[in-house]
């Protein structure tokens, strides 16, 4: 049996193809164009293994794509692929544009033409699983209740729109030509592989280079953390219950504002990482200019998931932030692999931006 991914090469995508291939026993065909934000550094234990096959490749291209699928005949789609840093969604929206909606409708198109083909079991067997984001719905206000399945979308950001966008195509896709279609609506995740343009790893390696922890605005916004593994967990999930056609958020119940997050970071590395001249990585934080648009606050309403399908997470965020920075203090490797001068071009336009 194969299952195809795209986006197999970026954080959750890699976290998802790693946990898969640890698991089962199935070929896994990892669609990627290799962006700045994919890294084959992160499938480098993946390299002789005959289950993994590794294309470089747009999920735009409705051809290369049509092409794998007859190919390797694979059971499920799992679209992962996705510009996703909201940041350089508001510095650059073409590209978000580009892949998160033209993209994903030139990879439903070729899905559908391979759907629409198979034999009776096979088709009906047959899924494509769709990964989103709770930034769709909006932004909630302190009182209001978590995000539920039920809420409507209301897209802030350049990437939340486009996110939104391929939501709807999915959708209408399944409700149109009746494609075997699952989607998943998740909450921010944090763990092993995150490229550091996002807060947590960019706040780990910037304490400790020594570098200032840039805090947007007041530091108050509400994020709501989900360590990756666990959100790799419910997809395989939704991947082997879910209903046809249905929605599923994800999220771990772990509400915190970005200063409370950064504080933890701080007092962890002072535990395993103390500085030798005694000081605290706390000071290290500096407040800059607020995100445009910024979304105040997320929260995951997870209950249909877990009522359902009976999916958990593993991790608290006190576990999984511990976790999280061990990781990234045992693999300098990849830090290194990542933090090059592409990666150094896009931090210093952001924050000479920002200031
Ligand atoms: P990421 O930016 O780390 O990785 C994206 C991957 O997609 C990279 O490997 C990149 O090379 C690849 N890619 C980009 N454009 C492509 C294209 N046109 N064709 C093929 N591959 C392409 O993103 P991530 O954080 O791993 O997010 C993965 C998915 O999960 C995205 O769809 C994102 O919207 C969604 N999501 C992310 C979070 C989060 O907190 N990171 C939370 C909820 C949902
Ligand atoms: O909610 C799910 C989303 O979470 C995913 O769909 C996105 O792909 C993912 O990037 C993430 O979006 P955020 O914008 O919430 O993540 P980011 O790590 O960029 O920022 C987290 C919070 O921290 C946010 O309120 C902005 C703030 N922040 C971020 C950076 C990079 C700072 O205060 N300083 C920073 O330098």
């Amino acid at each position: 049996m194969t299952i195809l991914v795209s986006g197999g090469a970026g954080f959750i995508g890699g976290n998802f193809v790693l946990d898969w291939l640890d698991q089962f026993d199935e070929t896994v065909i990892n669609l990627d164009k290799l962006t700045y934000a994919g890294n084959l550094g992160t499938l480098k234990e993946l390299s002789g293994d005959h289950r993994h096959v590794f294309v470089h490749g747009d999920i735009g291209d409705r051809e290369l794509v049509t092409d794998l699928l007859a190919t390797y005949r694979p059971r499920a789609v799992i679209n992962f692929a996705a510009e996703s840093h909201v940041d350089r969604s508001i510095h650059g929206p073409g590209e978000f544009i580009q892949t998160n909606v033209v993209g994903a409708f030139n990879l439903l198109e070729a899905v559908r033409g391979y759907w629409v083909g198979l034999p009776g079991d096979e088709k009906q067997a047959f899924r494509f699983l769709h990964v989103s984001t709770d930034e769709v719905y909006g932004t909630l206000s302190k009182d209001d209740a978590p995000f539920t399945e039920l809420n409507r979308y209301e897209p802030n950001s350049p990437y939340s729109a486009s996110k939104a966008a391929s939501d709807h195509l999915v959708r209408a896709w399944h409700h149109t030509y009746g494609l075997p279609v699952l989607t998943t609506n998740c909450s921010n995740n944090y763990g092993p592989y995150h490229f550091p343009e996002k807060l947590i790893p960019l706040v780990i390696l910037n304490a400790l280079a020594g570098k200032s922890l840039p805090i947007y605005g007041d530091g108050q916004q509400v994020r709501d953390w989900l360590y990756v593994r666990d959100h790799c967990s419910a997809i395989r999930r939704v991947l082997q219950s879910g209903k046809v056609g249905e929605t599923y958020n994800v999220g771990g119940w772990n509400e915190k504002p970005n200063l409370d997050v950064v504080h933890t970071i701080c007092s962890i590395l002072d535990e395993l990482r103390p500085k030798a001249d005694g000081s605290r990585y706390k000071e290290q934080i500096a407040f800059v200019k607020d995100r445009p648009g910024h979304d105040r606050r997320y929260a995951i309403d997870a209950r249909k998931l877990e009522r359902e399908l009976g999916w958990k997470p593993e991790e608290t965020f006190e576990t999984g932030i511990r976790k999280t920075i061990e990781w990234y203090l045992a693999n300098q490797d990849w830090v290194g692999n990542v933090t090059s001068g592409a990666y150094r071009e896009w931090v210093g336009k952001q924050y000479e931006v920002q200031a």
